[in-house]
């Protein structure tokens, strides 16, 4: 029977959620990405609405014990999952907890992954942008990169109307997934932004996640490099 998870790589799964409703009327569909460390619990990437299926199946992959919100838009569904699952800590991404005071965190994430996570995951904080500062992350075993929001690839006929000719001048439905040209402006730092790039460019990257697309699963580390020359060549 075909379940809500999809195996992504050896100890990581993705499940794709309902459709949500953002700013100005866009529509995005919803992605997590659950992956289980070397001791058997499970990291839970951008947790999507908290349904009995989904529930169910993540169960069966072990103890749920990291809720991780990887920027200050994907929050949503934080608060539920941490409801049903008491013993399980949240880490909250740069700027999320003063927009989120409702919410009870158990961590903060920086440049430095959590100790409990670091011998699976790597990650790294993008720096320098106005909308967002989003923690990039690096499963090693299955060498997949998590990016959520900075790269993004919608199908062609996705959005409707004026919404179509918006994304299509942000390169939200480019010929291949793209760092959205609102981002792009918004990277005031530039210097940081480049360096923490430049982190991400070392990880030997097989696949690369991102919340809205089709993920990469060739030729992953050009990829990337593509995706960033307009911040790297600059
Ligand atoms: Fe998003």
């Amino acid at each position: 029977m075909a379940g809500v998870l999809r195996e992504f790589g050896p100890d990581i799964w993705i499940a794709d959620g309902p459709t949500v409703t953002a700013a100005a009327g866009f529509h995005y569909p919803t992605r997590m990405a659950i992956i289980r460390l070397s001791d058997g619990s499970l990291f839970l990437w951008s947790p999507t609405p908290l349904a009995d299926d989904l529930r169910a199946e993540v169960d069966r992959l072990g103890a749920v014990r990291y809720l991780v919100a990887p920027n200050s838009l994907h929050h949503l569904f934080l608060g539920a999952w941490r409801q049903a699952y008491p013993d399980a800590g949240a880490y909250a991404p740069p700027g999320l907890r003063r927009k989120r005071k409702d919410l009870e965190f158990d961590g903060d994430l920086g440049d430095t992954p959590i100790a409990d996570w670091a011998d699976d995951i790597d990650q790294v904080v993008i720096r320098g942008n106005l909308i967002t500062t989003e923690v990039v992350f690096f499963h090693r075993k299955s060498g997949t990169v998590l990016f959520t929001d900075l790269i993004q690839h919608f199908r062609p006929r996705w959005f409707k109307g004026w919404r179509a000719i918006v994304a299509r001048l942000d390169l939200m439905v480019a010929a291949e997934p793209s760092v959205p040209r609102k981002f792009r402006a918004a990277f005031t730092d530039k210097r940081a932004a480049r360096a923490a790039i430049n982190r991400v460019l070392e990880w030997p990257a097989e696949k690369v996640l991102m919340a809205h697309g089709e993920p990469v699963v060739e030729g992953s580390r050009d990829f990337v490099r593509r995706a960033f020359h307009w911040l790297t060549d600059d």
